[in-house]
């Protein structure tokens, strides 16, 4: 398939640029979205990728031929169009586009129509037809924010001193519990997908100070729920000479950046997802800061109060309901640190204060989003890791040039993790992950 020869002199433009050529004749390349006729007018609303606008043309302004080839045209035909562009207030994103000339690169046949009408459809259909959904209006304005959400993360680290250093994504061991190991053969030995950069990053803090990584990570999640995904895409900062402490103040305020660079960059994508953006302007460091002890004498309240089920018993992790109550008494992200040891994982520093605590921190989005962050001090002590390694029956030789980085100039340190698929779902106010990412992978779903 060739592009028409672009014949007239307009210059090509984009919609989301638009107003720059405000009475201006410009050709655009993009989409049919939507076509309404009404006897000699015709409404065509073009889609370019960057945004949508609404063309104008009467039977008698335009060549019969022009016309005729959007007279009944296809939904998602792919298009060459060029006209003037003019303001109108009431117009959505304030201009239309008086239509002179149209080329029609392929015209959806009338006979096989676009699945995907502008009526409702169920979650089952559209994920079956994920690679078209993208299209719509409201899914490109989540991929946008996603887009903004890593590329504001990155910036932060960048701009940080830190040195982005990419972990390994086929690994020998676990980093984050054996359960949810994915397996792959690596030539006869059994290798597993990524869980976390974690491990391979602290190795590279050790080297350059402050690093970070950033990609996909695999967990075989059997449980279906709105929060998990078995593929995620995770950026983890570790710092060498950073306690708790330090860390905390890292993370609230990389949240803090992403949050605002979201509200100032895609401000009209929050908009046409119907986000409440004042809710978000709230999103500014300092976090409120719990300890467990405090969260867990919240939620055993809560569920005296008849605000939770299931009652909490102290020493266990938090459900779901559980974070959903706490993260949603707070009007920003509130910081839960301190967990007992027993139900986090094995390479957590101890608190001095009391050992059976791990110096962790989880952090948790406000209106009852949950958990978007995880991390914590690692143990330094060569020991205590080694006889936590074994404690957790990890097999100690795939952990031996872990164990080094405490024989050979150990340092206290920390890092986290941030689940991209958690914030934007959070940012987005999306009531499940699998919009959050173009293509999600779940318990059942590997297509398309
Ligand atoms: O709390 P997690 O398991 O922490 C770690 O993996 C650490 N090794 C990170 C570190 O300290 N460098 O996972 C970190 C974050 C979670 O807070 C959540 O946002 C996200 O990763 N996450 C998931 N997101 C989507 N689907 C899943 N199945 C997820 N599991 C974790
Ligand atoms: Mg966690």
């Amino acid at each position: 398939m060739q592009l028409p020869e672009s014949s007239s002199a307009a210059p090509l433009a984009t919609i989301a640029d638009i107003a720059r050529f405000d009475g201006q004749t410009v050709t655009l390349r993009g989409w049919l979205y939507n076509l309404r006729e009404s006897g000699k007018l015709l409404f065509p609303i073009f889609r370019d990728g960057s945004g949508l606008i609404q063309g104008v043309a009467h039977k008698s302004s335009v060549s019969a031929e022009v016309f005729e080839a959007l007279k009944g045209l296809t939904q998602e035909s792919s298009v060459e169009v060029t006209g003037r562009v003019r303001a109108d207030q009431r117009a959505v994103g304030g201009f239309e586009l008086d239509v002179v000339k149209i080329a029609i690169l392929q015209r959806v046949p009338e006979s096989d129509p676009y699945p995907i009408s502008p009526k409702e459809h169920g979650v089952d259909f559209l994920m079956e037809h994920r690679h078209l959904w993208v299209r719509s209006t409201r899914q490109a304005a989540i991929l946008r924010i996603r887009a903004e959400i890593m590329r504001a993360a990155q910036e932060y680290f960048d701009s940080n001193g830190f040195t982005r250093t990419d972990p390994p994504i086929l690994t020998p061991a676990a980093c984050e519990g054996t359960s949810t190991l994915f397996p792959v053969d690596y030539f006869g030995d059994e290798a597993y997908l990524t869980q976390s950069g974690q491990l391979y990053i602290e190795a590279t803090a050790l080297a350059l100070g402050k690093v970070y990584s950033f990609g996909p990570t695999f967990r075989a999640e059997k449980s279906k729920t709105r929060r998990h995904l078995t593929e995620f895409w995770m950026i983890e900062p570790e710092v060498a000479f950073c306690d708790l402490d330090g860390l905390m103040e890292l993370a609230e305020n990389f949240i803090a950046h992403i949050v605002q660079s979201v509200l100032t960059r895609r401000a009209a994508d929050l908009a046409a997802i119907g986000r409440d953006a004042e809710k978000l302007r709230a999103i500014q460091a300092p976090f409120p800061r719990l300890s467990y002890d405090e969260a867990a004498a919240m939620l055993q309240q809560a569920h005296k109060d008849g605000h939770l089920e299931q009652p909490f018993t102290y020493g266990d992790d938090f459900g779901s309901p559980d974070e959903t109550w706490l993260s949603s008494q707070f009007d920003r992200p509130v910081m839960v640190h301190r967990y007992p040891a027993a139900v986090k994982a094995f390479y957590m520093q101890p608190d001095a204060a009391n050992p059976s605590l791990a110096l962790c921190v989880d952090v948790l989005a406000p209106e009852g989003y949950g958990e978007i962050i995880g991390g914590s001090q690692r143990v330094d002590s060569y020991e205590l890791l080694k006889s936590r390694i074994e404690a957790h029956n990890l097999p100690i030789e795939a952990f031996q040039w872990y164990l080094d980085l405490r024989r050979f100039g150990s340092v206290p340190h920390s890092g986290f993790g941030m689940g991209i698929e958690r914030v934007v779902a959070w940012l987005c106010g999306l009531d499940h992950v699998r919009e959050t990412i173009p293509f999600a992978r779940t318990l059942n779903r590997i297509f398309p």
